[in-house]
């Protein structure tokens, strides 16, 4: 069964103070302060190599920031410092799980087999990391049967369940992103962080990846960050967009704040661009 959707729409979930990661001589993000609610889609938007893919990084365990912290305000177990904790960590415990901006599926296992291979945890824990458990313990069993059942209610919800015995490998890539999306569902997130899951997808896939996230915003309460390059996706869901620039966040605000916003339209078209379409 599902962990029962906690309702913390409207609340900080995650706090990031002062955040900088630097690479050498390199400032991937400059301290960076932004609060995220539960229950809302918060996109992250700005140029190729603004810091996006390193903020996902610094908040999922992937790479310890240089300064600053990550608080995730659990309704349950307090905040959490998510710069501190290892990777497997920020998913189980803090319940922040993200996709990745490159398909990371195992291509030739089913699409079942990979909803179930992201609950290995429970499963592990449930067969008390021995054989025997394996085989013997009703408690592993009862663990195998709850993983398929929530396998099979987010593939029922993403319309994933005609292709569940298909190798994951063989689909189209809009199809491919859907099910990493329901693989992540099925890590019970609060926090869901989903870097370009437009990429590559047809206009219509791209209208389904809409309704699919103010879905799982409005219906189960899934605090969502968006990072995104496709502004069809981001300008109609986002209830907050936040802008990043060689790492240094320019400005933050609505859909439509952002669109007319200077500093914004600079970094996306440059200066001479920028000051030809304010004169015209
Ligand atoms: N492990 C690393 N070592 C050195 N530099 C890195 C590392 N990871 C990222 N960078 C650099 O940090 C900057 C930000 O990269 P990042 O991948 O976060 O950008 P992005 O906003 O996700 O871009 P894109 O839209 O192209 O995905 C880039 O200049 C990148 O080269
Ligand atoms: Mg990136």
């Amino acid at each position: 069964m599902s962990a029962p959707t906690m309702n913390t729409a409207g609340q900080t979930l995650l706090e990031v103070d002062s955040l900088t990661m630097r690479f050498g001589g390199l400032t991937a993000i400059n301290n960076l302060s932004l609060n995220v609610p539960g229950g809302k889609i918060t996109s992250i938007i700005g140029p190729n190599g603004a810091g996006k893919t390193t903020f996902f990084n610094c908040l999922t365990g992937f790479y310890k920031p240089t300064t600053g912290s990550v608080r995730m305000h659990h309704p349950e177990h307090g905040p959490l410092a998510l710069e501190q904790m290892p990777s497997y960590h920020v998913a189980r415990k803090a319940g922040v799980v993200r996709t990745f901006q490159n398909i990371r599926l195992f291509p030739n296992m089913t699409v079942l087999e990979n909803l179930i291979v992201a609950q290995h945890n429970a499963l592990q824990h449930a067969s008390r990391f021995s054989l025997a458990g394996l085989f013997g313990r009703a408690g592993y069993k009862q663990a195998r049967e709850a993983a398929l059942t929530k396998a099979e209610m987010w593939l029922t919800r993403l319309k994933l369940l005609d292709i569940a015995d298909l190798a994951a490998g063989n689909l189209s890539y809009g199809t491919q992103r859907r099910i990493e999306i329901a693989r992540a569902l099925c890590v019970d997130p609060l926090l869901l962080c989903l870097d370009e899951p437009a990429a590559g997808l047809n206009p219509r896939e791209s209208a389904e990846l809409n309704e699919l996230l103010l879905y799982l915003s409005r219906e189960h309460h899934k605090g969502i960050l968006l990072i995104e390059h496709d502004m069809n996706v981001v300008m109609r869901v986002s209830d907050h967009i936040c802008v990043l620039n060689f790492g240094n966040k320019i400005a933050e605000g609505t859909p439509e704040q952002i669109q007319n916003d200077p500093n914004v339209i600079k970094a996306y078209l440059g200066e001479d661009e920028a000051d030809e379409k304010e004169a015209a």
